[in-house]
C-alpha cells in the first residue's frame, strides 16, 4: 500500500488508491476518522469490494496531506470536503459512493452540502449528523489544551479505549496499529480537526432531503457514536438501511473488516 500524492494549486492531497488509473471500476471514496489517517482503511484497500476501486484521501494535515489553508470562513469542515472535490476532479472521477467514518462522516455530509452531484450514494460509518452539544464543545476545548500540554500521544492514550470496542481491546492485537497511526499525526492537524469538528453545523436536514441511497453502519460496541445515533440517522433518510456490526466498537471497518465488508458489498451490489 503506497501513498499517492496530488499537487493542485497550493494543496498537496495524499491518498491511497486500490487501482490507480483503472477507469473501468466504480469508485468508493473512504474518509477517515479522527485522529487517524487514510491508513486505517488498509483492509478495504487490500480487499476492495469486487468491481470497485477504493480511494482513501488523508484529510488536510493528516497522513501526507498538507495543512489546511485557513479560509475566509475560518475553521470550516467544508474545507476538508473541498480537498475531496479537488482530488476526484483531478483523478477524472465525476461521481462516487462516499463513505466516512466518524469525522469522515462529518466530511461526507459536508460534501453533500458543497458538491451534491459528486455523491452517488452515501455510507455513514460510526458517525452522527448532529452538531456538537455544549458539553461536547467543552470537551473539545479541553482536548485542545491537552494537545498543547501533552501532544498527540496524550490524546491517543485517552481516546484509544473509546475508539476500540471492549471485544477488540480484549483481543489486544489492533491497539498497537491504531496507536501507531495516531502518533504519526502532527499536532497542528489534530488541532485543526478539533476546531472544525466543534464548529461543524447540524446536518440532519440534509438527511431528510437525501435523494441518494444510504447505508448507515455502526459497531454494536461503539462508545463514541452509539447505535442510537445511527438509528436516528437511518430513520431520517428516505432510502437508508442500517447495519450493526457485532463485537465492533467505533472503528468497525478496522475491527471487523469481514462483517463490515459483507454489509458494504451487499449495499454496493444493489446500486
Ligand atoms: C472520530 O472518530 O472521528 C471522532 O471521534 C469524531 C468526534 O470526536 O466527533
Amino acid at each position: 500500500m503506497h501513498r499517492q500524492y496530488l499537487h493542485a494549486g497550493d494543496r498537496t492531497v495524499a491518498y491511497f488508491d486500490s487501482a490507480p488509473g483503472d477507469a473501468s471500476l466504480k469508485v468508493l471514496v473512504l474518509l477517515h476518522a479522527f485522529p487517524l489517517s487514510a491508513a486505517m482503511f488498509e483492509p478495504q484497500l487490500r480487499q476492495p469490494p469486487p468491481g470497485w476501486r477504493v480511494i482513501a484521501p488523508d484529510l488536510p494535515g493528516f497522513g501526507g496531506s498538507s495543512e489546511p489553508a485557513e479560509s475566509d470562513r475560518g475553521t470550516d469542515i467544508d474545507d476538508y470536503a473541498a480537498d475531496v472535490v479537488t482530488l476526484l476532479a483531478e483523478l477524472g472521477v465525476p461521481r462516487a459512493v462516499v463513505g466516512g467514518v466518524s469525522m469522515g462522516g462529518y466530511v461526507a455530509l459536508a460534501l453533500l452540502r458543497r458538491a451534491p452531484d459528486v455523491v452517488r450514494a452515501l455510507v455513514l460509518i460510526d458517525t452522527r449528523a448532529t452538531a456538537d452539544t455544549q458539553e461536547g464543545r467543552a470537551s473539545r476545548r479541553a482536548m485542545l489544551a491537552q494537545v498543547d500540554r501533552e501532544g498527540v500521544s496524550g490524546v491517543g492514550r485517552d481516546m484509544l479505549p473509546k475508539l476500540l470496542g471492549p471485544t477488540t481491546r480484549e483481543a489486544g492485537d489492533l491497539e498497537p496499529t491504531v496507536r501507531r497511526i495516531i502518533i504519526q499525526q502532527p499536532a497542528s492537524a489534530v488541532r485543526g480537526a478539533i476546531r472544525r469538528m466543534m464548529d461543524r453545523p447540524d446536518s440532519t436536514r440534509e438527511l431528510d432531503a437525501l435523494a441518494v441511497p444510504a447505508l448507515v453502519i455502526v459497531g454494536e460496541e461503539d462508545a463514541i457514536t452509539p447505535v442510537a445515533d445511527s438509528e436516528a440517522m437511518a430513520s431520517r433518510i428516505p432510502a437508508a438501511e442500517l447495519a450493526v456490526i457485532p463485537r465492533a466498537g467505533h472503528l468497525s471497518s478496522l475491527e471487523r473488516p469481514e462483517a463490515f465488508g459483507e454489509r458494504l458489498v451487499a449495499f454496493l451490489s444493489r446500486l
